[in-house]
């Protein structure tokens, strides 16, 4: 299922708005909007974002062109189809040149109608992502897998599928680098809106009234320095997801406005006189204790509750040590493009699982490239991560003592058997042979350690 896209047929004939309708209706995928002059044309794209506008030409009052002017104006990411009959294709053409994305003559077919309207869809789609690139608001870039076997994250990422598929406010809680814009990510991949816009917006690199006209928008002259209006983030993400990072800084003065965005899906650009409605679907992440954060008086209670309908903690890496020798086959195959791949001596590998990590999975991988660049050999050695080495040295108590950053015999036995499954690539019999044991004791250590049949 695809989040559907919202089209206003603006005609002053009943009859082709009724006809258009219909026709566009049957498609399932589209939200269908009808204006019979400009007027109530500029009224509906007041009161929600609409994706593409098919827009007749000639119209009593305010014609096609003042309603085309007012579109590039309030509504720049709106695509506007102009409608012509064979009398003013000529002013269609010339309404291409001032913005509006194409024409369709009347009378017009079927297929070509549904073609225009959904190659402007796509036109849209990539005209906000280059806008979302140029501010760095959307990483889309990259593989996006995430790579996790331990039970703790299992167990959150069974949740978070399971919620993903719904509208549900999510908090994302979870140190620094432990992967919460990932979570987000594929939430929003698995969810109904993965076609539409991920807007990610970084709460604590703005200030406040920038983050007010950043999230909101502004029209113009709401400001010094407003010399253009300005369209908000929550219109460029309608249909899709919003991904609050940082939630936790949100200033006391913007929290308010969040919180009426968040209780009604209505909002104002600055300096705006008119409510518009969207639909976003939030996501928002800290590695603030929120609680904490309420307490002091910094953090609104009633949005607290707002935002964390479902929580989602995600565990740091220190915690979940499973998930290293994973993790560390994942980062040097996405370095190494080739066919030939390195290797990571038995040595290292003891040293990563026996440091904390307090980076969590960015410093594991930032670790990892390092490493690749240090190492001459096919082999990566402990020798190569120098720059954990003497923390790693530090954390690893050699002679005494019981510490939780010590894996316990048994522990080191099942890491050693997955590393090995996962280099046999989960081949039982040559898995068994290279560990010298018996395929049956093979098969009785993995139920006994509950290892996962495969990578997922
Ligand atoms: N389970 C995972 N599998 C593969 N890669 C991961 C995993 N978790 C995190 N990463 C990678 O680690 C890096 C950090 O992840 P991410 O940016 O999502 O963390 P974060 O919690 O948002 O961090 P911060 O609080 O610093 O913003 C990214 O490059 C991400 O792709
Ligand atoms: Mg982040």
């Amino acid at each position: 299922m695809v989040r559907n896209h919202s089209i206003l047929v603006v005609d002053d004939e009943p009859s082709v708005c009724f006809l258009l309708k219909e026709e566009l209706s049957e498609q399932k995928k589209f939200d269908v909007f009808t204006a019979n002059d400009g007027v109530a044309a500029m009224n509906t794209l007041q009161q929600r974002p609409i994706d593409v506008v098919l827009l007749d030409v000639k119209m009593p009052r305010v014609g096609g062109m003042e309603v085309l002017k007012f579109i590039n104006e309030h509504h720049p990411t709106t695509q506007v189809i102009m409608l012509s009959n064979y009398a003013d294709v000529k002013t269609a053409i010339e309404a291409t040149k001032l913005g509006a994305y194409d024409f369709v003559g009347k009378p017009y077919t079927r297929d070509e109608l549904l073609s225009t309207v959904n190659r402007a869809i796509q036109h849209r789609r990539l005209t906000i992502d280059v806008e979302l690139m140029k501010y760095e608001l959307s990483r889309k870039e990259g593989e996006k897998e995430i790579i996790a076997q331990s039970p703790a994250m299992r167990i959150m990422l069974a949740t978070a599928s399971k919620v993903a598929s719904s509208d549900s406010i999510i908090h994302i809680h979870g140190a620094s680098g432990t992967g919460k814009e990932l979570i987000a990510n594929l939430i929003h991949n698995d969810s109904p809106r993965h076609e539409r816009p991920f807007v990610v917006v970084n709460c604590a690199s703005l200030p406040d009234a920038l983050l007010e006209s950043e999230l909101f928008g502004h029209e113009r002259g709401a400001f010094t320095n407003a010399h253009q209006m300005k369209q908000g983030l929550v219109e460029v993400a309608n249909g899709g997801s919003l991904f609050l990072d940082e939630v936790g800084d949100i200033s006391p003065i913007v929290q308010p406005k969040l919180l009426r965005f968040l209780e009604t899906g209505e909002f104002r650009r600055v300096g705006g006189t008119t409510s518009m409605q969207v639909d976003v679907r939030i996501i928002s992440a800290t590695n603030k204790d929120l609680n904490a954060e309420v307490k002091a008086g910094r953090f609104r209670e009633d949005l607290l509750y707002r935002l964390n309908v479902v929580t989602l903690r995600i565990p740091p890496l220190k915690d979940r040590k499973e998930d290293i020798p994973l993790l560390v086959e994942y980062f040097i195959k996405k370095k190494i493009k080739t066919k030939e791949s390195k290797r990571i001596s038995p040595d290292a590998m003891r040293s990563l699982l026996a440091y904390d990590w307090p980076g969590n999975i960015r410093e594991l991988e930032h670790s990892i490239e390092g490493a690749m660049l240090l190492s001459h050999e096919d082999v990566i050695t402990s020798k190569d991560f120098i720059l954990t080495q003497s923390t790693v040295e530090q954390s690893i108590p050699l002679t005494t003592g019981a510490n939780s950053s010590v894996l316990t015999m048994e522990e080191v036995e099942k890491l050693h058997i997955e590393m090995a499954l996962i280099k046999f690539k989960y081949s039982r019999s040559k898995t068994a042979k290279a560990l010298g044991i018996t395929l049956k004791t093979l098969y009785s250590k993995i139920k006994r350690y509950k290892i996962p049949a495969e990578k997922e």
